[in-house]
């Protein structure tokens, strides 16, 4: 984790606030954060082949192996989606202390015989030693099951809103974080950092202006 200066830039160099604003600014360790939504193990080719030249590659288990490696070296906290078929394959190569929590989809498509996938696992990692607060699942609807609540983006497999606005929660991500969304997709997962970010913002300068008074 790294060191950044938090200021209000509303109060900053008016030197009436100088003191007010000496005690406002607090040391925050920023801490850096990913998102790892591959094309599941499997499902490369046949579902993003379209979309990327390289999708194939994500049917080889040892591709998500490196991708884990990655995120262990590069990140002080991460997530990574896949479908549950593919859990016993890629959680033995996580790190021993990583959580697993469900995406409950509140509606799934029923199609064929077998017993339908009505969730989605997400592996979480957290190095960061912050307080945890949120719980470890979510119920969010698909972006296709939403009746047009949430648009649909051409990609599939597109996070819904509340999915992710859950997993800054569970990834216990701060306004001030960097946050990398690894396979963007349609952008969603980006979108919803932002308006997150946006929402609790004021939240955070409420409190700092209160704990200056
Ligand atoms: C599960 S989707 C991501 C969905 C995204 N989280 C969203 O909400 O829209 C996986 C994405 O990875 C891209 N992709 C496929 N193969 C890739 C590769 N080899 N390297 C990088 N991205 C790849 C796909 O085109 C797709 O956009």
């Amino acid at each position: 984790m790294t060191t950044a200066l938090q200021t209000d830039p509303e109060c900053d160099g008016v030197a009436a606030v100088g003191t007010l604003l000496d005690r406002r600014v607090m040391p925050q360790p920023v801490v850096r954060a990913a998102y790892a939504d591959p094309p599941y193990l499997g499902c490369g080719k046949s579902h993003y082949g379209h979309l990327h030249d390289e999708a194939a590659d994500y049917d080889d288990p040892e591709t998500h192996r490196r991708l884990i490696q990655r995120l262990c070296d590069e990140f002080d906290c991460w997530a990574l989606s896949l479908h549950e078929p593919s859990l016993r394959v890629l959680l033995p190569m996580c790190p021993p202390d990583v959580r697993v929590a469900p995406w409950i989809k509140p509606f799934a498509s029923w199609k064929g015989k077998g017993l339908p996938h009505a969730w989605e696992p997400v592996i979480l990692m957290n190095k960061t030693g912050r307080k945890h607060r949120t719980r470890d699942w979510v119920s969010a609807m698909p972006p296709a099951f939403s009746g047009g609540a949430e648009p649909m983006l051409g990609v599939p497999g597109q996070k819904p809103r509340a999915f992710s606005h859950w997993l800054f929660d569970a990834l216990t991500l701060e306004t001030h974080d960097e946050f990398c969304d690894v396979f963007p997709g349609s952008g969603a997962v980006g979108d919803a950092w932002q308006r997150w970010k946006n929402r609790a913002a004021p939240e955070q300068f409420e409190l700092l202006g209160h704990n200056a008074i």
